[in-house]
C-alpha cells in the first residue's frame, strides 16, 4: 500500500520524494483538493498520485507536514487511526511571527499525538531543511542523519526501515517524549549531520 503524505509543501514533496526513492508508491493531498496538485505529480514522478485529505488516513503509514497552527484544524474529524502509523515531521513554530509554540512542558510530538488519537507516532524527517531532506542522502562518502523517536518500537522500525532504504542512517532516540531531543527550535539534536559508519 502507497504511503499517505498529509500536507503538499515544502516537507509533504521531500517526504513523498524520499518514500519513491525507497521504492514505494505515494499518495498525497493538501487542503484544496487533488485537481490543484498536477503539478506536483508531476514533478514527483512515477509512483506518486493525488487524493483528497480524507482519503489519505487509509494508508497504513501517513506522513503529516502542515505548519503547527493548522495541525489541529486539518486533522479534526479525518477517519480513525486505529493503530496506524503517523509520521510528526512538523516542528511546533507559530506563524507568521515563528515563535516556539506553548508546548506546556511536553515534547512536540506529545502534544501532535493528541491530535491523531489511536495512531503510533514516529517523530522524524523535522530537523533538515526541506531541500536537503529532498536530496540524495548519500554524501561526501556517508548518510545524512534522521533522529526518530516513538512508542511503538514496530511503527519505528517500519518508517525507520523506508528512510534507510532510500539511504538514511536513521538513530533511534526512543520514546516519543524523547522528541524533545530533536525538535525544533531549540533541541540539542536538531542539527543537519552526516553518518560515515
Ligand atoms: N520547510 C522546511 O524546511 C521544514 C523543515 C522541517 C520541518 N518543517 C515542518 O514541516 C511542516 C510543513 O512545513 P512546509 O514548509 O512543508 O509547509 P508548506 O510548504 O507551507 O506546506 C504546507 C502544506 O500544508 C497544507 N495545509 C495547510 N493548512 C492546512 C489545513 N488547514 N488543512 C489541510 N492542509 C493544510 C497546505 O495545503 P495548501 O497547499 O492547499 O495550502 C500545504 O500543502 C511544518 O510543521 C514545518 O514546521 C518544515
Amino acid at each position: 500500500m502507497a504511503v499517505g503524505i498529509l500536507g503538499a509543501g515544502n516537507i509533504g514533496q521531500a517526504i513523498a520524494t524520499q518514500m519513491l526513492r525507497a521504492g514505494e508508491e505515494v499518495v498525497i493531498a493538501n487542503s484544496r483538493g487533488p485537481e490543484t496538485l498536477g503539478e506536483v505529480i508531476e514533478k514527483l514522478g512515477p509512483g506518486a498520485s493525488a487524493a483528497t485529505f480524507a482519503e489519505v488516513p487509509t494508508c497504513d503509514i501517513v506522513a503529516v507536514a502542515i505548519p503547527w497552527d493548522h495541525i489541529p484544524g486539518a486533522l479534526e474529524g479525518l477517519p480513525e487511526w486505529n493503530g496506524r502509523i503517523v509520521i510528526d515531521a512538523n516542528n511546533a513554530v507559530t506563524q507568521p511571527d515563528f515563535k516556539a509554540a506553548d508546548l506546556g512542558g511536553r515534547s512536540s510530538s506529545e502534544v501532535f499525538a493528541d491530535f491523531v488519537p489511536g495512531a503510533r507516532v514516529v517523530k522524524t524527517a523535522n530537523i533538515l531543511l526541506a531541500s536537503v531532506l529532498a536530496a540524495d542522502p548519500v554524501v561526501d562518502s556517508g548518510r545524512r542523519v534522521l533522529f526518530m523517536s516513538g512508542d511503538d518500537a514496530g511503527a519505528k522500525d517500519a518508517v525507520g526501515g523506508l528512510f534507510a532504504t532510500a539511504g538514511f542512517r536513521m538513530i533511534d532516540l526512543g520514546p516519543l517524549e524523547n522528541g524533545r531531543l530533536h525538535q525544533v527550535p531549540g533541541a540539542p539534536l536538531a542539527r543537519s549531520l552526516i553518518a560515515t559508519d
